[in-house]
């Protein structure tokens, strides 16, 4: 019988890829951009099987040119840039890599916390560019973290363990969800649920975002959400920058109605470089880094080959974000 195709759209760990080349017939993208739309679509129209990327637009109209698709793998817990519906629409089934990088995102998050408020790069820039002459009693202040509230939004996996972080810092943890938790749940993580989101950001002095990118969570902080939270509070962002609304969030930053933000993410990736949030000192922007630590990487990259081998044999993948799509 002939082996399958598989295209895979970058190079990822290279245990992963030899797990995949041992089972099918494999071509990596050799750049170290993402291929070109055009480029994943000519090669979806003739694969099996796909491993992608955050960076990869997988819509409807590559799909419809890719009559033998049967998986499509990402290498991230985050799927917003697969038409998923389309997908299962199609019998293809979609895999996603949860849980290996929950960790790893949530330590990254706290550190944004921390950078940001006690204002580490500026620091560092400071020292740096030859400003630092003495000790000073009034330079570079920050605000403190201990004991401060911190208001999570989405206590999913990431929230969670971002709650946890926060603990240790004896910080007051509220979150807001679309669903509630149990009051066991919420008395493990030592988290106070709070009914809705103004009421959340009115309390909170950090506000952190773990909401996946959907229609409903679009811009879902923006000018009314900055005007009820408190001028001295730090927003965090390591979910998706299109939950921020990334000209509030200027107009927030420059006209001190928010202390300082920090970002993994951005409306637009790589973010221009002409974008105004760059010219400000109270923004941190990381090139979306959260969940790159060495373990990490190469266990999303195991997880998505093992995803893809499992939807080449007409199984579910183990991580599957739409099981129905075999169900017809
Ligand atoms: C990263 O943003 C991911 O979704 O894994």
């Amino acid at each position: 019988m002939a082996r399958q195709r598989v295209y895979v759209t970058r190079a990822v760990a290279r245990e992963a890829l030899d797990r995949i080349a041992q089972a099918a017939d494999m071509e990596v993208w050799p750049g170290e951009l993402p291929p070109p739309y055009d480029t994943v679509r000519e090669k979806a129209a003739g694969a099996d099987g796909l491993l992608t990327l955050l960076t990869d637009r997988i819509d409807a109209d590559l799909m419809r040119a890719a009559p033998r698709l049967k998986v499509i793998s990402n290498c991230a817990v985050g799927f917003d840039n697969i038409d998923v519906a389309e997908a299962t629409r199609r019998g293809i089934v979609v895999g996603n890599t949860p849980g290996v990088l929950t960790e790893t995102t949530a330590d990254f998050a706290f550190a944004l916390l921390v950078a940001a408020a006690r204002r580490v790069t500026e620091a560092n820039n400071y020292t740096r560019q030859g400003k630092w002459r003495t000790w000073g009693p009034m330079i570079l202040l920050g605000q403190d973290i201990h004991h401060a509230t911190l208001g999570i939004v989405g206590l999913g996996r990431i929230g969670s363990e971002v709650a946890r972080r926060a603990r240790g810092f004896s910080m007051e943890v509220l979150y807001y969800d679309v669903a509630r938790h149990t009051e066991a749940e919420e008395a493990a993580l030592g988290v106070e649920y709070v009914t809705d989101l103004p009421l959340l950001l009115a309390r909170s002095d950090f506000v952190s975002l773990h909401v996946p990118l959907t229609a409903g969570t679009q811009h879902l902080i923006g000018a009314e959400q900055f005007a009820a939270m408190k001028s001295t509070a730090v927003l965090i962002n390591t979910s998706r920058g299109a939950v921020v609304d990334q000209h509030a969030l200027y107009e927030a930053l420059t006209s001190g109605r928010l202390f300082a933000a920090a970002l993994d993410v951005t409306e637009v990736e790589p973010i221009p470089p002409d974008d105004p949030l760059l010219t400000l000192d109270n923004i941190i922007i990381a090139p979306h880094i959260a969940s790159a630590s060495f373990a990490t990487r190469r266990n999303m990259a195991l997880m998505a080959a093992d995803n893809l081998l499992a939807g080449l044999r007409g199984e579910l993948p183990p991580n599957c974000v739409n099981p129905e799509a075999r169900q017809s």
